[in-house]
């Protein structure tokens, strides 16, 4: 982690003065790796730079380093939630906490403290961060496990997990123009992790999967993402989101929940679309499936929902945002108490 990404977006910049009046709390925690020793939480009143928690402390986000010998980074061992604000408060927590717990069990890392209590850090992160934004601007969690130091590299002492929390300002620029203009997919050739490799309820950073088919299907038509598809040639979801498609006499129609990440926009998707009425069923779909809806949506943490407009090149329905898609933002927007796609377009200048 470094301060790079909060720098180049100015965020912390000018914003409140920085008094460095350093506030010392001393607490015990109850988790193994920390109890070697009194954990301090250092940080500094009135300081313009975001807080990260690492392992126990919590501290200016510039200093949350990892080594290079950590198993996050040597295998790739990461397991991952990020969440978002609205109005400065975490979307569905308990949700994200629940699936965190899910992998970790998967992957047998110990946490060697209740998930709630990273709830409780994301919380007070959060509210710390949020306050050296603007009016009306949110930011974006990241939380992360490993199993710690990589043994071969690191003198083959078990220390238990590495456990980090940080924010970051929304890259709206990335996404402001996609509900209003759609997103294109690429079917690609690089396919889905079997489940037999790890199940797909499992969040991790492991990544270079995703890397690849984004890559590729950027070669095959510029600004496309890709959509992936499992062993059997059923479409599963692209890099970081769930894919959703909507025909007039059956509804939204989600690929089985064992062939995805079940992804905790989608629950939203699926609450909300109970709500304006509209069926949300579960079933295998093909690339033609998808082809021939009527509209396709992507849905994700940060964005929310957007359309796809356009699958390997063709217009999906008539190749623009459709109803069902304006919908069901419409109805997010409701329920979070602002307009989702107007906030990204006033902030995606911040860069
Ligand atoms: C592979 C994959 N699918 C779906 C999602 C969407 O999940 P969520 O709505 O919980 O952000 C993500 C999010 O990162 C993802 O990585």
């Amino acid at each position: 982690m470094t301060a790079t990404a909060f720098s180049k977006a100015g965020v912390g910049k000018g914003v409140g003065r920085c008094r460095a009046i350093p506030i010392r709390f001393s607490r015990m925690t109850d988790y193994k790796r920390h109890s070697r020793r009194k954990t301090t939480f250092d940080y500094y009143e009135g300081m313009s730079e975001p807080l990260a928690y690492l392992n126990g402390r919590y501290l200016p986000f510039s200093q949350a380093a990892i080594p290079v010998t950590d198993g996050g980074f040597v295998q790739g061992v990461t397991v991952a939630e990020q969440l978002r604000t609205f109005g400065g408060k975490l979307f569905r927590l308990e949700q994200h906490l629940g699936r965190l717990a899910r992998s970790l069990a998967i992957v047998g890392i110990e946490l060697g403290m209740p998930v709630e209590k990273l709830g409780e850090i994301a919380r007070e992160l959060a509210e710390r961060n949020h306050a050296l934004f603007g009016p009306g601007d949110d930011l974006g969690l990241s939380m992360f496990v490993t199993p710690g130091p990589y043994s071969t590299f690191s003198g083959g002492a078990a220390t238990g997990p590495t456990i980090g929390l940080h924010t970051y300002p929304l890259p709206f620029q990335l996404w402001k123009e996609k509900y209003e203009r759609g997103e294109s997919l690429v079917v690609t050739d690089v396919m889905q992790v079997p489940a037999t490799c790890w199940p797909t309820e499992l969040k991790c950073r492991s990544r270079m999967h995703y890397y690849l088919a984004d890559q590729q299907a950027r070669q095959r038509e510029a600004g496309a993402r890709a959509l992936m598809l499992e062993e059997r040639g059923f479409v599963t979801e692209a890099s970081t989101a769930n894919i959703l498609v909507y025909y007039r006499d059956v509804g939204l129609v989600s690929p089985p929940k064992e062939m995805i990440l079940p992804g905790v926009s989608a629950a939203v998707v699926e609450e909300l679309a109970k709500s304006l009425g509209i069926p949300f069923s579960f079933r295998p779909l093909t690339v033609d499936d998808v082809a021939a809806a009527e509209e396709a949506l992507l849905c994700s943490t940060s964005p929310c929902i957007w359309p796809v407009t356009r699958l390997n090149g063709r217009p999906i329905g008539d190749g623009k945002p459709g109803e069902i898609a304006r919908s069901l933002l419409t109805a997010w927007n409701k329920l979070v108490g602002l307009d989702i796609a107007a906030q990204a377009d006033r902030f995606a200048a911040r860069g």
